[in-house]
């Protein structure tokens, strides 16, 4: 196939922020990301980008998004890379919650729940529009309830979201199968152990980059 290329730019980013299109073996699953990197520029750091969902030519990468990467630009991926979501096969009511990170990040679930006749709830205050009829949307002022519901939980959320609501003494009711996209910079990848990825999942500190940046809920 072609080196990946950006298709597209889209003007409203809550459902993606452009199209990419690359080899199939590059895409990466929801939860997970690649890093990229336009050669041409002078900007020596790649970036991670996130799935919203697959297209047929490659997928949907989630906000942000540097704003020099127009239409027709030549991306370099690395990836995919990381721990991604794992939906249970038996999942029947299916709970995505975007705490304080774009619901982008999670959008690449809707099609596998939806497939596996799953229910599917979005949980977010700022929902994407056109989104599949079935999906029934929710504000976050629901989360408890709807985490009551779900037999999964597929939360994103920045490290301070989640210090904040999961790691305080205000926590979440999860079901028993649930997991969290935890978005923080990954200015490596990976590749130096830069350690700025750095996030307290249980008592310890994990690497994002590498042990995430989705984790399971019971750590
Ligand atoms: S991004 Fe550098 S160690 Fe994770």
């Amino acid at each position: 196939m072609a080196e990946p290329r950006l298709l597209e730019r889209f003007l409203d980013e809550r459902r993606a922020a452009a199209r990419i299109a690359c080899d199939s073996t590059l895409v990466p699953a929801p939860g997970q990301y690649v890093m990229a990197h336009d050669p041409a520029s002078d900007d020596p750091l790649a970036v991670p980008v996130f799935s919203a969902g697959d297209s047929p030519d490659g997928f949907f990468a989630a906000s942000p998004l540097p704003r020099a990467w127009t239409p027709g630009v030549q991306l370099s991926l690395r990836g995919p890379l990381g721990r991604g979501f794992a939906l249970p096969t038996h999942a029947r009511r299916a709970a995505l919650a975007a705490l304080d990170a774009a619901p982008a990040y999670l959008l690449g679930l809707l099609s596998r729940a939806l497939a596996q006749g799953a229910a599917v709830a979005l949980v977010c205050d700022d929902p994407p529009e056109e989104l599949p009829a079935e999906v029934e949307i929710r504000p976050l002022e629901a989360l408890e309830e709807v985490a009551q519901w779900a037999d999964y939980l597929a939360l994103a959320a920045s490290r301070a979201g989640w210090r904040e609501r999961v790691r305080s003494g205000d926590r979440l009711t999860a079901p028993r199968e649930a997991q969290a996209l935890i978005v923080v910079p990954m200015p490596c990848g990976g590749l130096a152990k830069c350690g700025v990825c750095s996030v307290e999942v249980g008592r310890e500190n994990a690497l994002a980059c590498e042990e995430g940046p989705t984790f399971d809920w019971r750590f």
